[in-house]
């Protein structure tokens, strides 16, 4: 029986890029010590607090069908903070709870998108943003970045693609890079979609992990509000990657259609994970920080390493929980590159040619084991890069 075309050409038919990270998946299956520097999840686990007070819901009947847009209290909180932080005045109805971010992109883009229309993204990219757009039947189309801009998005390359488009979707600070996009880049894209009448989608998981400078959300400026989704969600800013908890922040009228298609699609959030939620984000920005904490020192001690050597170059990383290797000067690819190092310091790093055609010549390094393996893991690294380099 033939499956959809939808599901059949999700991933666009080729790798989807994470070749390199399942081959160490299977090293460490067969007992290879793999320093382990691929995905974005934490070093530390969900903090035992928050799991008492999911213990403590669950136990106190919270376990029955939640309401679907989410709970009061949780899509209270939510809009406390971005009030707060984005001085956007926000309620409970401009707020979706939904299953993690994952959730909130594709109901966004449903939002956004008919069948056919065009969705633009920007390279380098979150895995999942092509096959996200191809899931409710858009079109992606990629808006190519530049190394030398530290992957800034440069306002004429979107003028360039943005002929049909409905949507475009950013990310800052961004995954892979650690990029945060500066306030004339957002004024250059918030004009763009204001001129072109376009949704823009803001996945702003990475909110509270800025490490230099300041996050900007779209939503603030001028004439935005109107035009935004913006997506969040527990998994970074409160090592809750596991329980599945995000949401989507934006104009009435949206919220309430997108409730009507939670309600046909997701069914809400179990309700003694909002709660474990209302409880985790209490906890305020100081715990946010703490979260967030290991990454900023990890940045600071890769700077340290790599002004050591001349041959790795570090793209400037405002944010987020990786870093850009430029490795161009070894004369490999980042595919290449990533494999050779693999198998000889069993050391795992995602090649940049895994988040689109912008990253080439780069590897994306998350720093997600604790400082000694980190400093000592970046070392090898350098040192493999001058070998190949000479
Ligand atoms: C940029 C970005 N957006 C969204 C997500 C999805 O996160 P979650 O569904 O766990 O909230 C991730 C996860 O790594 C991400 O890096």
């Amino acid at each position: 029986m033939a499956l959809s075309q939808r599901i059949s050409t999700l991933t666009g038919g080729g790798s989807d890029g994470w070749d390199l990270f399942l081959k160490a998946r299977r090293m460490i299956a067969d007992g290879v010590p793999v320093t382990e520097l691929t995905i974005g999840e934490h070093d530390i686990r969900t903090a035992a607090p928050i799991l008492q007070d999911m213990h403590r819901s669950a136990m106190g009947g919270h376990t029955g069908y939640a309401m679907v847009p989410g709970t009061d209290a949780l899509r209270d909180i939510v809009a406390k903070r971005a009030t707060e932080r984005t001085g956007v005045p926000t309620s409970r109805d401009n707020v979706l709870i939904t299953p993690g971010g994952q959730a909130a992109l594709f109901a966004a883009h449903a939002a956004a998108c008919d069948p056919g229309d065009v969705a633009l993204f920007i390279d380098p990219y979150y895995a999942t943003y092509p096959g996200t757009i191809r899931g409710v039947s858009a079109i992606p189309r990629s808006i190519t970045t530049r190394a030398e801009d530290a992957f800034q998005p440069r306002a004429q390359d979107i003028e360039a693609g943005v002929a049909g488009a409905r949507s475009l979707l950013i990310n800052s600070p961004n995954n892979p890079t650690g990029t945060v996009y500066s306030r004339a880049t957002l004024e250059g894209i918030a004009d763009i979609c204001q001129r072109h009448d376009l949704w823009l989608i803001s996945d702003e998981v990475y909110d509270s992990q800025v490490w230099e400078g300041a996050h900007l959300s779209p939503r603030a400026l001028p004439g935005m509000a109107e035009r935004t989704l913006v997506v969040g969600s527990m998994s970074k800013s409160h090592a809750m990657t596991g329980s599945r908890c995000g949401w989507l922040i934006g104009p009435e009228h949206a919220i309430e259609g997108l409730i009507n298609f939670s309600t046909h699609t997701t069914y809400g959030v179990p309700g003694y994970i909002q709660d474990a939620s209302v409880f985790a984000l209490s906890q305020g920005d100081e715990f946010e920080a703490e979260v967030g904490a290991p990454f900023k020192r990890r940045r600071a001690i890769a700077q340290r390493v790599l002004a050591a050597q001349n041959t790795v170059g570090l793209i400037p990383a405002q944010g987020a929980m990786y870093l850009m290797l430029d490795i161009r000067a070894t004369g490999m690819s980042g595919d290449d590159f990533a494999d050779a190092l693999l198998e000889a310091e069993h050391i795992a790093v995602m090649p940049g040619e895994s988040f689109g055609t912008a990253a080439a010549g780069h590897l994306r390094v998350a720093m997600t084991v604790d400082d000694d393996a980190f400093e000592a893991a970046l070392t090898t690294l350098c040192r493999f890069a001058e070998a190949r380099a000479a």
